[in-house]
């Protein structure tokens, strides 16, 4: 209220018109992104380690935002939390992969998602010269980049990738994320 009273004038009175108003308009921004969570919980993702390897080091984040952009040329986009491990890094590396994970490699999905699981992430099952980004061996799907672009956008970086080499597992079985559960469908 003191900061209200040290107000005069039109702009005191809609100062304080917009401070009386912050919690209702906190709580509609709150709802709005519950909302849009559990909208997300009912969409069906792929799930994806993203892999990049940076003077020597491999490093690699489990991540469902993951969208093809184009054919022609051929191009996808990852999202990245700001907050992760891999992020700065990311900006320094000229190429990462898209290890689309097969319904066998849920453990991989999980301690890539892990912060507890760092020294076991690329302990076995990976193919990594250091040259390329590590391939996960027997992916549904194994997709290496060059990174063209980044853009920042609130929490998240969106990486742009130019497709350089794609290897796939014949049988179509990918690992899915829906309602915050792992499973499966396939031909
Ligand atoms: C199914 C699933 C999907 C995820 N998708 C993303 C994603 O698209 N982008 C992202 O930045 N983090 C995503 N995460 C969260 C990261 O995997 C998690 O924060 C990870 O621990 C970050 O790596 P770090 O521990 O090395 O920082 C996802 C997690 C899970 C379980």
């Amino acid at each position: 209220m003191s900061l209200l009273l040290g107000l005069s004038g039109g702009d005191g009175v809609a100062a304080a018109a917009r401070l009386l108003h912050l919690p209702v308009l906190m709580a509609v921004q709150r709802q709005l992104t519950d909302s849009f969570r559990q909208a997300m919980r009912r969409v069906a993702s792929t799930v994806n380690v993203i892999s990049i390897c940076v003077d020597g080091r491999p490093l690699g984040i489990t991540a469902t935002a993951v969208s093809t952009i184009s054919m022609d040329p051929p191009s996808l986009l990852v999202c990245i939390n700001r907050a992760a491990s891999v992020h700065a890094q990311m900006e320094d590396a000229s190429h990462f992969g898209v290890n689309v994970l097969h319904r066998d490699q849920e453990e991989i999905a999980q301690m890539f998602a892990d912060r507890g699981q760092h020294a076991l992430r690329f302990a076995s099952g990976w193919e990594n010269d250091c040259v390329n980004p590590p391939r996960l061996i027997g992916a549904q799907a194994a997709v290496r980049c060059r990174r063209i672009d980044s853009h920042a956008f609130g929490t998240h970086s969106i990486f742009i990738g130019l497709v350089e080499d794609v290897v796939v597992r014949d049988d179509v079985h990918p690992l899915l994320y829906l309602n915050g559960r792992y499973l499966s469908v396939g031909e």
